[in-house]
């Protein structure tokens, strides 16, 4: 149970992750070769709906997955303040993504997105970063 959970838990991490990683580094430069404004904007609209349903799921699947982890193999890490980060940095992810969706993307207002996409890349290197090292113990 405790391997399918985390395997869930990883790949939920890989959807979100990767998946901006994919956006930033190599869609959006793409996208910058299309001139016409209307096709860019139908075209943006199209990918950031189908990502962002994913970014739904994946947020959904790592709470649900990583509290059950928490509470049944990790209660240890209740008092680890490394593991405080990372549910305080999730948080701000999840904010963030609000923001973009229901205010950004909502109001068409794409040229915005990228950069708040950026902010969400970086916190989720250093949630991995910082599970990383408490799994090794810091060292
Ligand atoms: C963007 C958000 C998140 C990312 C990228 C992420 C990433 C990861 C990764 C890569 C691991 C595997 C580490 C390893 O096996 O060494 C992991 C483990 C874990 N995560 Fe998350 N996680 C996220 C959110 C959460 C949340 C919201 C919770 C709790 C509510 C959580 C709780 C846990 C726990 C308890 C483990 C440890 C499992 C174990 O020790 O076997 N995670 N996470």
């Amino acid at each position: 149970m405790k391997a399918s959970l985390l395997l869930l838990h990883i790949f939920f991490a890989m959807v979100w992750i990767g998946g901006m990683v994919f956006n930033l580094l190599f869609l959006h430069p793409a996208m910058k070769s299309i001139k016409n404004d209307e096709m860019k904007k139908e075209v943006a609209g199209k990918v950031l709906r189908r990502f962002f349903l994913a970014v739904w799921l994946s947020i959904a699947v790592l709470l649900l997955t990583g509290l059950g982890l928490w509470h049944t193999y990790r209660p240890d890490l209740g008092t680890n303040p490394l593991f405080h980060i990372k549910l305080f940095l999730f948080s701000i992810m999840v904010i963030n993504f609000i923001y973009i969706y229901f205010y950004l993307f909502r109001k068409q207002l794409f040229r915005h997105i990228p950069n708040f996409v950026w902010i969400n890349l970086i916190l989720g290197i250093l949630i991995t970063s910082i599970i990383t090292y408490i799994r090794f113990g810091g060292s």
